[in-house]
């Protein structure tokens, strides 16, 4: 029975996810931004541990996760949970741009850096959830785009780091998913929300999904998910 640590499961991708692990029997650690989301998740998945902690502060990670109950191995580390606000070059100040940064590159940072040690117990794989905005920046969406960005940076020296502690490590980059994230973005951007022409969070979590159960001879580093047939 594989034992992963996820975030982002009170919602849309993370929580498709959370359901699809639990579904096949695995063990979850999730992180909850608060004491009432951590209750709310384990009521939703009864099996799971929770870790409470906000990804706008970093630096209260280590506090978090000490202790003699933190996880010592992991098969997967998932960073789902993510930040993505509407907002151009120009009107996008520093509260954004901060925001942004710190809840999508440098907690997934700080985290990573945390659970390595059970990830290196266990040959695990990290896994981050980046974006189609993480390989071509649109307008409107600077801040995000820079973070997926950095991001893929992240992953990719992690990659080659921990080649020799046989941590896999791997990139997803969805387009449009039918989550609450792009029903808010469509409503800032007035553009009309046509789901069918989504992803499903469902279909990204069967790809996470597949991406873990890959054999240990290789790893599937980078993944390109497009809507459609
Ligand atoms: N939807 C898309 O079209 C799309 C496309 C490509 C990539 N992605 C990426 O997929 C990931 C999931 O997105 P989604 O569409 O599922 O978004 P979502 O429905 O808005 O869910 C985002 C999740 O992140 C968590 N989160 C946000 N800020 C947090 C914080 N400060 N501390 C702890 N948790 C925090 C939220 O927690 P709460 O439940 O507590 O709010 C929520 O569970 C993101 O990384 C996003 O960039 C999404």
């Amino acid at each position: 029975m594989a034992t992963h640590f996820l975030t982002g499961a009170g919602s849309g991708i993370g929580a498709a996810t959370a359901e699809l692990l639990t579904a096949r029997g695995d063990r979850l650690w999730l992180l909850a931004r608060d004491q009432h989301t951590a209750d709310r998740l384990r009521e939703q998945f009864p099996t799971c541990r929770t870790v409470v902690a906000d990804l706008a502060e970093p630096a209260a990670l280590a506090a978090a996760l000490a202790g003699p109950d933190a996880p010592a191995r992991l098969d997967s580390l998932l960073h789902v949970a993510g930040v993505a606000d509407w907002g151009p070059v120009g009107d996008s100040d520093h509260e954004l741009w901060d925001r942004t940064l710190t809840v999508n590159l440098l907690a997934p940072a700080e985290l990573t850096r945390l659970l390595l040690p059970a990830l290196r117990a266990a040959h695990g794989h990290v896994v981050f959830m980046n974006s189609g905005a993480g390989l071509h920046a649109p307008p409107g969406l600077g801040a995000y785009a820079a973070s997926k960005f950095a991001l893929k940076a992240l992953a990719e020296s992690l990659r080659a780091e921990e080649h020799p502690h046989r941590v896999r490590v791997t990139t997803v980059y969805p387009g449009e998913v039918d989550t609450p994230m792009q029903r808010r973005l469509h409503a800032r951007f007035q553009l009309e929300f046509d789901p069918s022409v989504c992803l499903t969070p469902q279909s990204v979590a069967s790809a996470l999904a597949t991406v873990l159960d890959h054999p240990h001879d290789g790893t599937m580093s980078d993944l390109m998910l497009r809507p459609g047939g």
